[in-house]
């Protein structure tokens, strides 16, 4: 701990003149920005005529933080965002920060309760005040259409497993474009699609189905997960074209974990081996077809081979190759040490090994990584627009301890340094990044962790929704100041 706040010290003072002389104009249009997820702190889950999402069924009726938590936990209040009252002070908090972009989600069935159909209109008034807040303070929006939360009307017909996902999710994206285009000029259509597809699905469906534990996936169930993210690769291209083809001003793109994969023994062939097809399944199995208009053709083969049905047509390939997102959101936390072990589905342990001794919720602390992946996307994705729309972290309770009013979370601070400056660094040498989001602003619901993973830059206490700001809080708005006043 000793090494990591001393690196935290020293961190700001390594930011070189040169670096700071080149990037000078272009730093002043650069995106400081905090983000948050609809079910994670909207809460007021019955208000204004809101349907029910799968994560209301999730929490309330299938109990699925049992697995983590020792009681069972939901977003029924979470941290009570959805009232205006509560918002506004929070919105404050964000100007005192000084960041100049605010993303979150919307959800979808705030506004079709039924996920299609009829129109929810006090939901689409709820968004429409919060914008208009949001924009008296001069924080501008980024806004993810889906953030996990799924209508459970739709869920119920399959969710994206059904083709019909496709248009259920063009009839909500368009609504949003025609009730908000106005006034956000950044969209993202999907959240870490793999996270949500390829672990937490799964995850929740063994939970569901009494296997445990829960995290023991099949190929099979794995592979069918492809398909459901194959439809959400249409619903993406096909939303991405009506956006362009309206016209609407501003730009939309998606949002990706990325996780580079490295070999636990790389002396290893197998490891080596299960370290590529990880990177494949994690990486490429979303990146190719967005940016290059296919999936690669080793890791199609593997899913086909448990999954006869997944059979992507020319006309798929060519609407992906239509379609390229105007940015790439970037999600990045953690690298994947990745081992050969056939106890695994596809043989492939992927997220297992952790060798830090000091463990962050999402995996081992390499900032050397977020560099890697960047110049990766530059040199072998084209070099979109990138935009940072996640990273950030959590280490367990001694690093959140509130004492004496203040919570004195020194890894945290050293994360996000050390992942600024990489990623200031990769943007120094072509990279074409325009904007850092912290994740998160406040303490949230963590999905199946419930609340027992911070994440906040500021402590939410849950029972009283008070919020006080943590030294990462302060440490984060210096950074700002440092960038855009030089
Ligand atoms: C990524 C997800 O988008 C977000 O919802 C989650 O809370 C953070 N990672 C932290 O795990």
């Amino acid at each position: 701990m000793k090494a990591a706040m001393l690196v935290s010290t020293m961190s700001l003072c390594l930011i070189s003149p040169v670096l700071l002389n080149a990037q000078k104009t272009d730093m002043k249009k650069f995106l400081w920005g905090v983000a948050s997820a609809s079910y994670q702190v909207e809460g007021a889950y019955q208000a204004d005529g809101k349907g029910v999402s799968n994560w209301d069924v999730y929490t309330n009726t299938n109990h699925v933080t049992e697995e983590f938590t020792k009681d069972n936990q939901t977003g029924n209040v979470a941290i009570n965002e959805y009232d205006r009252t509560q918002y506004l002070k929070d919105i404050a908090l964000m100007k005192q920060l000084g960041v100049t972009s605010y993303r979150f989600s919307i959800a979808w069935v705030r506004l079709l309760p039924e996920g299609t159909g009829k129109v929810n209109e006090k939901g689409v008034q709820h968004y429409n005040q919060f914008l208009d807040d949001l924009k008296a303070s001069g924080i501008e929006p980024m806004v993810t259409l889906f953030h996990w939360d799924l209508p459970q009307a739709l869920q119920e017909k399959g969710g994206w497993l059904n083709p019909a996902s496709v248009q259920w999710f063009e009839e909500y994206a368009n609504l949003v474009f025609k009730r908000f285009g106005q006034k956000v000029k950044k969209f993202i259509t999907f959240n870490e699609p793999y996270v949500d597809n390829f672990l937490i699905t799964p995850m929740i469906n063994n939970k569901i189905n009494g296997i445990k534990p829960a995290f023991s996936f099949t190929s099979e169930q794995l592979a069918e997960r492809a398909t459901a993210t194959h439809h959400l690769l249409l619903a993406n291209a096909t939303v991405i074209r009506d956006f362009h083809q309206k016209k609407m001003e501003g730009m939309i793109g998606i949002t990706l974990s990325l996780s580079p994969t490295i070999p636990l023994n790389p002396d290893n062939p197998d490891d080596v081996k299960a370290a590529a097809t990880q990177d494949g399944m994690h990486n490429r199995w979303f990146l190719d077809p967005l940016f290059k208009g296919k999936y690669p053709a080793e890791i199609l083969a593997i899913y086909q081979q448990y999954n006869k049905n997944l059979q992507p047509s020319a006309a798929d390939y060519a609407l992906f190759a239509a379609n390229k997102p105007d940015f790439l959101g970037i999600n990045f936390y953690a690298p994947a040490y990745v081992s050969a072990d056939t106890r695994f589905a596809f043989g492939v342990n992927g997220f297992g090994n952790n060798p830090d001794s000091v463990k962050m919720f999402n995996g081992p602390v390499r900032p050397a990584y977020l560099y890697k992946i960047l110049m990766r996307l530059k040199n072998d994705y084209g070099n979109p627009v990138m935009i940072i729309t996640e990273n950030g972290a959590g280490f367990g309770e001694a690093d959140d301890q509130l004492v004496n009013n203040t919570v004195n979370d020194a890894l945290r601070i050293d994360y996000v340094r050390r992942h600024i400056d990489t990623a200031l660094q990769a943007k120094k040498e072509g990279v074409n990044l325009q904007g850092y989001t912290l994740w998160s602003i406040f303490d949230n619901f963590e999905w199946v962790f419930g609340y027992s993973r911070r994440f906040g830059i500021v402590h939410v206490n849950f029972e009283t929704q008070e919020r006080i700001p943590k030294k990462s809080y302060y440490e984060y708005q210096k950074i700002i100041r440092f960038y855009q006043h030089k």
